[in-house]
């Protein structure tokens, strides 16, 4: 027997996500894998979209080589590029494409003594002001690096601040810097992350790189038309060890935060903090106990959370009980944690990883 926190991964829903994420786009898509595919698993998820995907995105050499020890042989991208210069051999070794954010990376490129001319995104900081060429440097570096020799193709690509505020100004001043940047210059272009992709389409270019709506979950606070295309593709579980019959105005938990305001059942789940769930997540937190609604209440602990079964007389020791998935929105968790479904998805560890729906 083993502890009952379980994550399960339907890579067919991921495949299904990513399909979508191709047709709204129209053109290609690079799938976002950094941070361990999201908390998914990299190397599952990259087998599994291997032969749908037009490339893959991570943030550092060590999840590219990850991927390529796992026989990963689709484009893969380094988003933040290098860190040190020191890996560039590594990185036309292992004939990865990287990015080229900032002047520093630019001059050591140029500088930079290697076996075969690389495959470039330059970076354009459109208003984002995080990473990204200043734009009165942007078509001075392109030249430089075409020229050099020491490219072998080149993307013209930025990224948006605010495309999940659907009608934000700033998403347009983005695009139109960005095009007055760029006019004229050779290069594919690349603009859309999921936000982009689903609700910009005047975003839409030769590549979109698709990160959270791949796993299934909408960037968007309100309701979307394409979100309800996307399926959930982690669904986190575990069952309940244990129930407390609780007289009214009884303390749960640490710090007896929460006191019962009715006689109630509660039921004890063996997940917590430590497996990531929030420890920050509010009661009434919705979670889902054998199929029904219910919720959280009283303090996360790290390896414990309670719920209420007071309504659910049927459910007690043994009950399944889904903290996010097919049922209980991950976005409604995020929300109730005041953060993202993003941080939520990637912060998941220590439960037991089942893979389903593997190659088609
Ligand atoms: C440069 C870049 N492109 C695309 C993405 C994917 O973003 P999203 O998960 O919003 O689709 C990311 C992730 O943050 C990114 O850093």
């Amino acid at each position: 027997m083993s502890r009952p926190a379980i994550a399960d991964i339907h890579l067919d829903h991921l495949r299904h996500n990513y399909q979508l994420a191709r047709r709204v786009h129209g053109h290609r898509v690079l799938a976002a894998l950094k941070a361990n595919a999201y908390g998914h698993g990299a190397v599952p998820c990259a087998q599994a979209l291997s032969e749908l995907a037009d490339g893959f995105g991570v943030a550092a050499i060590e999840e590219a080589l990850e991927l390529r020890a796992a026989g990963i042989t689709a484009p893969i991208l380094l988003l933040e590029g290098f860190f040190d210069a020191s890996e560039l051999p590594l990185i036309a070794q292992h004939n990865l494409w990287l990015t080229v954010h900032h002047r520093w990376q630019v001059d050591a490129l140029l500088a930079a003594e290697l076996s075969q001319p690389l495959h470039v995104w330059l970076k354009l900081d459109s208003g984002m002001h995080r990473v990204g060429l200043d734009p009165q440097e942007y078509r001075a570096a392109h030249a430089a690096l075409l020229a050099s020799g020491k490219v072998s193709d080149m993307v013209l690509m930025s990224h948006f601040a605010r495309a999940d505020e659907l009608d934000a100004e700033a998403t347009r001043q983005q695009l139109a810097l960005f095009l007055q940047c760029t006019e004229g210059l050779s290069g594919a272009r690349s603009l859309a992350n999921s936000p982009g992709l689903m609700g910009w389409p005047a975003a839409h270019s030769d590549w979109g790189r698709a990160g959270i709506m791949l796993y299934g979950s909408t960037p968007f606070p309100q309701p979307h038309p394409i979100a309800n295309d996307l399926k959930p593709v982690m669904r986190l579980s575990s069952k309940v060890i244990g129930v407390r019959e609780l007289a009214a105005n009884e303390p749960i938990g640490y710090g007896g935060a929460t006191l019962t305001s009715r006689p109630s059942r509660i039921g004890v789940v063996a997940l917590g903090y430590a497996d990531g769930y929030p420890r920050i997540a509010r009661n009434g937190t919705p979670v889902a106990i054998d199929g029904q609604h219910s919720q959280l209440l009283g303090r996360v602990s790290m390896d414990m959370l309670t719920v209420d079964l007071t309504d659910l007389p049927a459910c007690g020791p043994g009950s399944e009980v889904e903290l996010w998935g097919p049922t209980v929105r991950v976005e409604q968790v995020a929300a109730s944690a005041q953060t993202i479904s993003y941080e939520i998805l990637c912060n998941v560890k220590r439960a037991h990883f089942r893979y389903h729906g593997g190659k088609a």
